[in-house]
C-alpha cells in the first residue's frame, strides 16, 4: 500500500502475526462480544498495523477505538485508515501538519453481478467499464476507489456519502483517479472538498486504492 501514497504516510501490511496480536483493553470493549472469529483477526490485524504504523511517527501505546460511525479515533495530531479483505490488511496513518484526511481500500478483484455494478457505478461509469471489454473486474476497482473517497470524505465532513454521489474519472496509464462529489448540496457541506484525488494498483486476486486530502 506504501506505493500509492506519499513516503511520509506510514503504512504497515498485516504478517500473520498481526491478526492474533493482544489488543489492548479499550479496544477489545470496541469490538462486539458476538463478533465471530474472522471478524476478530480482522479487527486485530488492522490494529495491530496502525499501532506499529504510529510506532513510527512517535506514537506508542494508544488504543484504536472504533466512534459511533465505526472509523477508528486516532491519537491527537495524527489520523489514518484502516482495510482488510480476505487475507490482505493494511493500515496508514500520517500527521496532521501534513494530511487532513487519508483513505486506504483492498478488495479481491471480482466480477460484480450486475445489479451490485448499478448501485455503486453511475452510468457514465459502466459505460466507460463496459469499453474495457473483457477485463470485467473494472467496477471492482470503482468499488474500491468509491471506498476510499468515503474514507476520505466521512473524517473531513461526519456525514453519510452515497456511491452514486461522487463520479469518478480512471486514468489507466498513471493508475490514478479522480473523484467528483456531485449533489450541490453535498459540495456546500462545511468542510467539504469538492473533488478527491488517489491512486490504484490491480493484481490478479486484489484491487488496491489509496488517497489523501490535504485541501
Ligand atoms: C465503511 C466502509 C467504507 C468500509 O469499507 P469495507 O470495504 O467494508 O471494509 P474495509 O476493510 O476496507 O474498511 C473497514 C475499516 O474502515 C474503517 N472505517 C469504518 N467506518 C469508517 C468511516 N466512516 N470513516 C473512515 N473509516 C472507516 C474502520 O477502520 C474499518 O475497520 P475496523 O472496523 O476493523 O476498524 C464501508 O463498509 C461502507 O460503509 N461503505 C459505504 C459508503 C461508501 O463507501 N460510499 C461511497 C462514496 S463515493
Amino acid at each position: 500500500m506504501q506505493d500509492l501514497l506519499p513516503d511520509w504516510v506510514a503504512v504497515e501490511v498485516a504478517g500473520e502475526a498481526d491478526y492474533t496480536a493482544e489488543l489492548l483493553p479499550a479496544e477489545a470493549a470496541g469490538l462486539s462480544p458476538r463478533a465471530v472469529e474472522s471478524r476478530r483477526r480482522e479487527f486485530t490485524a488492522g490494529r495491530s498495523c496502525a499501532r506499529r504504523a504510529l510506532g513510527r511517527l512517535g506514537v506508542h501505546g494508544h488504543p484504536l477505538v472504533p466512534s459511533e460511525n465505526r472509523a477508528p479515533l486516532w491519537p491527537d495530531g495524527t489520523t489514518g485508515s484502516i482495510t482488510h479483505t480476505g487475507g490482505y490488511c493494511a493500515a496508514a496513518v500520517a500527521l496532521r501538519k501534513d494530511v487532513r484526511a487519508i483513505g486506504i481500500d483492498a478488495e479481491r478483484r471480482t466480477v460484480l453481478p450486475t445489479n451490485v455494478r448499478g448501485a455503486i457505478c453511475l452510468p457514465e461509469e459502466l459505460a466507460w467499464c463496459d469499453r474495457r471489454g473483457d477485463e470485467d473486474w473494472w467496477p471492482a476497482v470503482h468499488f474500491s476507489a468509491k471506498e476510499v473517497v468515503y474514507k476520505l470524505w466521512s473524517p473531513l465532513v461526519g456525514t453519510w456519502l452515497d456511491f452514486l454521489d461522487a463520479r469518478l474519472t480512471i486514468d489507466i496509464a498513471t493508475q490514478s483517479f479522480e473523484a467528483e462529489i456531485l449533489p450541490e448540496k453535498l459540495r456546500k457541506s462545511p468542510g467539504a472538498p469538492s473533488h478527491f484525488r488517489g491512486r490504484f494498483h490491480t493484481a490478479p486476486d486484489l484491487v488496491r486504492s489509496a488517497g489523501v486530502s490535504t485541501a
